[in-house]
């Protein structure tokens, strides 16, 4: 996908501080250095949430007391992982991934993690998929194409409680958001302006940076 070459450039020192985090507050874990090690000896892309990030992941889905959670966009499940410790052993995880490879890679991670039990790892184009779910939802993550991230967006709305949550990832782009050049850019921007005085949502973004770079996660809130 275009813009991958863009994430490479990650200043030494926000790596350097995003070593610092990692190494502070969340305790070694040989099972998530498998699933990375087996994520990059498959051949996926270097694209997954950071360490941080995912902890941040797994305590939103708590602190908002989600037991049902979809994610869209599953690549190796590292963030589904996350996703899946936060939901507790009562919660269920459904995750959609159009990349079949990926998929596979995703459920022998999540067979490793013990997780697979309370985790639907559902192939096919997002869209498609959506249709066939019910929901409801407490938490969406959605981390797929950015260039559909507007109907990501709307179709998880349809899937979601009153009060829940959504979780954009990618949505700053190095600033490339500002005079968008690729779709992926164009797509995040009309994010933006679908959200300008959304009726039924509440939102902020985050700018970050750190291991993967500058970029941002967004956060939708339901009336
Ligand atoms: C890309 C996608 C991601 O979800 C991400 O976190 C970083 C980069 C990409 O396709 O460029
Ligand atoms: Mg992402």
């Amino acid at each position: 996908m275009s813009g991958v070459a863009g994430w490479k450039s990650v200043e030494p020192i926000w790596g350097e501080v995003d070593a610092l985090i990692e190494h502070s507050l969340i305790p070694p874990d040989p099972i998530m250095e498998q699933v990375l090690d087996r994520c990059s000896n498959s051949g996926l892309p270097d694209i997954a949430v950071s360490p941080a990030q995912g902890k941040l992941l797994e305590m939103l889905v708590k602190i908002a007391g989600a037991k049902q959670v979809l994610e869209i966009g599953t690549l190796g499940a590292y963030s589904t992982i996350w996703l899946a410790r936060g939901v507790g052993q009562t919660g269920h995880v459904t995750t959609i991934e159009s990349e079949s490879s990926y998929a596979k890679v995703a459920r022998e991670n999540l067979k490793l993690a013990q997780l697979a039990s309370r985790v639907d790892v559902r192939i096919g184009e997002a869209l498609d998929v959506l249709e066939l779910l019910t929901g409801p939802f407490d938490l969406t993550f959605i981390d797929a194409d950015k260039v559909n991230n507007c109907a990501y967006v709307n179709r998880a709305l349809r899937l979601s409680k009153p009060g829940a949550l959504m979780v954009v990832d990618n949505v700053v782009r190095q600033g490339d958001i500002l005079d968008p050049q690729d779709e992926s850019a164009v797509g995040t921007r009309e994010l933006y302006e679908m959200l300008l005085n959304h009726p039924r949502l509440e939102c902020t973004a985050l700018q970050t940076v750190g291991a993967k770079g500058w970029d941002g996660m967004l956060f939708a809130r339901v009336r």
